[in-house]
């Protein structure tokens, strides 16, 4: 990035150009430019109003259109080389625009601020990331969906405590994780909800005295409605930080799911087998088989709450409207959203291709007396005994089969009469996991 130029776009009362450490303190285009397509496509729609009303000229709209189109090329292509010294992708924008177009880029600014600018910018691309998101979560569930099918009738243990509990089917197990999804998903699509609502005409807090038209601008952009309050469109973030709490909690949901691919990945559990692709090897344990994309999403759950901490601090005691503070808005937005983008992708492919060892689970389902909530539950409704009695009960019959090295389906129903007569052979409907 070049530091040749000193700002035309605001130099006016300017003897001194800034320095160096003010300029990199200053300029987010480093960050910022990942906004273009969204800059450019308010900047069109602004031209487009300021000419509908009459307040530049159509030749001047069209100079517009015609070279905001170029630039946009131009960065596609790669063209087109950012300078710091601009500061951000809104005024290097326009200073291309100049280079290409001349004197008619200068009334492009007109009735507009960089403050609704990029709070329309910012806004459009939440709108998209959120879509983007919502997709690959339904990519995520249908993966989630194919297992939770396949493995209905697939028993294994389920825990409290991470202690075997009561035998459950993998399936249902899923089933928990898809539900959290889905409630993901949801608050993704309220936040896409509660962002799309347009800043453009507040100006710099106070709005403009020219004629323009907000609801034309708004309804291009596709917001569905223009922001009532000037100042509250110029200075809003809470969007961002809804964003970035929505994007923190799935990668919280994504890391306790990993977590649990961990634990069933070890020898000592051996319920699932991840596919080589998705596993890495050690360089000096020739044996070992390594669950390293779960534990990255596990890791990466730091980022996520960092990065929603982060732009909590920020936003926290700004008085109104727009403080450069704000600028800080982007780095982790764009940053949660690659990471919740890419553990979404690495957990679905680690799961899709992963093998899960049905035997094994069952077998370790048949450890721990997993039914004995089942056997308390036969007591109280077959004999109506009162639950704490069957609690009680159970707890005594649990203690035989232990004392017996066997499990509670090998118990002979003389050895259970004895503790309670009233016990009769149906009890063995409830005694195995499946
Ligand atoms: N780059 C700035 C940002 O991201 C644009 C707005 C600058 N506004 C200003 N008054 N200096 O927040």
């Amino acid at each position: 990035m070049s530091n040749a130029k000193s700002n035309q776009m605001w130099g006016g009362r300017f003897e001194e150009k800034p320095s160096n450490i003010m300029e990199q303190i200053n300029a987010s285009i480093g960050v910022d430019q990942r906004l273009w397509r969204q800059d450019i496509t308010g900047s069109k729609a602004h031209a487009a109003m300021l000419a509908k009303q009459g307040i530049i000229t159509k030749e001047d709209e069209k100079a517009i259109q015609e070279g905001l189109d170029q630039v946009a090329q131009e960065i596609q292509n790669g063209e087109l080389e950012f300078t710091a010294a601009l500061e951000d992708i809104h005024m290097n924008v326009e200073s291309r625009l100049k280079e290409i177009i001349g004197e008619a880029a200068g009334r492009l600014h007109t009735g507009r601020s960089r403050n609704d600018q990029v709070a329309t910018d910012f806004r459009m691309w939440v709108r998209d990331a959120c879509t983007d998101l919502a997709g690959v979560i339904d990519t995520f569930t249908a993966t989630l969906d194919r297992l939770i099918e396949k493995h209905a009738d697939d028993v294994m243990p389920g825990f409290t405590h991470l202690q075997a509990a009561q035998p459950v089917t993998l399936g249902k197990h899923l089933l928990a994780y898809k539900e959290m999804m889905s409630r993901d998903k949801g608050r993704i699509l309220d936040c896409r909800a509660r962002v799309n609502e347009c800043p453009l005409g507040a100006a710099a807090l106070a709005g403009t005295p020219y004629p323009i038209d907000r609801k034309f601008t708004a309804k291009q952009l596709g917001f569905d409605r223009p922001m009532p309050s000037t100042l509250d469109a110029v200075s809003a973030r809470d969007f961002a930080n809804e964003f970035l709490f929505a994007c923190a909690q799935c990668g919280l949901h994504l890391s306790r799911l990993a977590e649990e691919i961990i634990i069933w990945a070890t020898p000592q559990f051996g319920y699932i087998n991840l596919s080589d692709a998705w596993s890495t090897g050690s360089s000096i344990m020739p044996q070992k088989k390594n669950p390293d994309a779960a534990e990255l999403v596990r890791g990466k759950t730091g980022r996520l709450n960092g990065n929603l901490v982060q732009m909590m601090t920020v936003m926290k005691g700004l008085p109104l409207a727009y403080n450069k503070d704000m600028q800080e808005d982007k780095e982790s937005t764009f940053d949660s959203f690659d990471t919740l983008r890419l553990c979404l992708e690495a957990m679905n492919g680690m799961l899709d291709s992963a093998k899960f060892n049905a035997p094994r689970m069952l077998e370790s389902a048949e450890l721990g007396f997993t039914t004995a909530t089942a056997l308390a539950d036969w007591l109280v409704m077959e004999l109506n005994l009162p639950f704490r009695e069957a609690h009680h009960v159970t707890g005594a019959i649990v203690k035989m089969a232990e004392d017996k090295g066997c499990k509670l389906d090998e118990l002979a129903l003389s050895d259970m009469q004895a503790v309670n007569n009233a016990i009769t052979d149906d009890i063995f409907r409830v005694l195995s996991v499946k």
